[in-house]
């Protein structure tokens, strides 16, 4: 059993979820796949996964990231609290090089040392963030690389979900996931975890965006999808544009436009 309550809410709900999960997230619709895409190219830019190492991937959940980094890598151990989803990433990453664990990475120990660490929208279903780092850092190599990729706060996904159940009650947009059990998600900011990171003992931390684009599409409970669906790819066309450019402006530029991202990638080497 997990020993916070709310990671025990959080092994129910993916437990619950595992069946739509990697579709809603990353497939179903035009903004599913251009996230996807975009989160596809932050990680492997920032990760860069070799030939020689080892890795560990933190809440793999169905295994849509676990399959692509396994071809590239030595090892890959991918871990997930949820027994679920854990079933569906072994069915799609099923190579030899990876091995699966079920548990709290709270409660993971582990004598390895890991060249690279990662974790895909992970972090904001821990209770304790800084425990979290603790670990990363307990199991990581010096120099070894630490790549996080979570959702934005604070901004303006903050606020879309509230927007969105508000026309959801006077009758417009339906909630399509009303019926889900109750979670525990509390988001970090970069800033947040930059000093988190800082403090404990990482170095040469740089922030970027993982998905840049307003909520305004049909994917989930968190958008207020008003941007008709024939001119859907031509939108998102234009956003992944805007990230290209967005990714090569200086300090503080990127900062500025930060509020308006989905989602966040920050890489980190432990040691000074
Ligand atoms: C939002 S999903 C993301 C899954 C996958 N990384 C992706 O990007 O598609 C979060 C995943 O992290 C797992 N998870 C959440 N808290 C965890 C914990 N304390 N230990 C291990 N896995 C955890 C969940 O079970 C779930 O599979």
């Amino acid at each position: 059993m997990p020993k916070y309550r709310e990671h025990a809410l959080v092994e129910n709900f993916f437990d619950v979820r595992s069946a739509v999960y990697a579709g809603r997230a990353w497939l179903c619709s035009e903004a599913a796949k251009f996230d996807y895409r975009q989160t596809k190219g932050a990680l492997l830019s920032a990760l860069k996964p070799q030939a020689d190492e080892n890795i560990l991937e933190i809440g793999c959940g169905t295994g849509i990231w676990s399959k692509i980094v396994a071809k590239l890598c030595k090892t890959l151990t991918a871990i997930d609290i949820s027994a679920e989803m854990l079933d569906a990433a072994k069915k799609a990453a099923n190579k030899k090089n990876v091995k699966f664990v079920k548990c709290d990475f709270l409660d993971y120990r582990t004598k390895k040392k890991f060249d690279k660490i990662f974790m895909v929208r992970v972090m904001e279903s821990f209770k304790n963030k800084e425990r979290a780092i603790k670990n990363i850092s307990k199991m990581l190599k010096h120099n070894g690389k630490l790549v996080i990729i979570s959702k934005t706060t604070p901004g303006i996904w903050d606020v879309s979900p509230r927007i969105r159940r508000f026309f959801a009650g006077i009758g417009f947009f339906k909630l399509r996931d009303a019926d889900m059990p109750r979670v525990y998600v509390k988001n970090i900011s970069a800033g947040g975890l930059m000093e988190l990171l800082a403090k404990n003992g990482f170095s040469h931390l740089s922030l970027g965006f993982a998905v840049l684009r307003p909520p305004l599409f049909k994917k989930d409970d968190r958008e207020i999808p008003i941007i008709a669906k024939p001119l859907e790819k031509a939108a998102l066309d234009f956003f992944g544009f805007a990230s290209r450019i967005a990714g090569r402006l200086p300090m503080p530029g990127s900062w500025i436009l930060y509020p308006f991202s989905e989602s966040y990638v920050i890489s980190a080497t432990r040691g000074i």
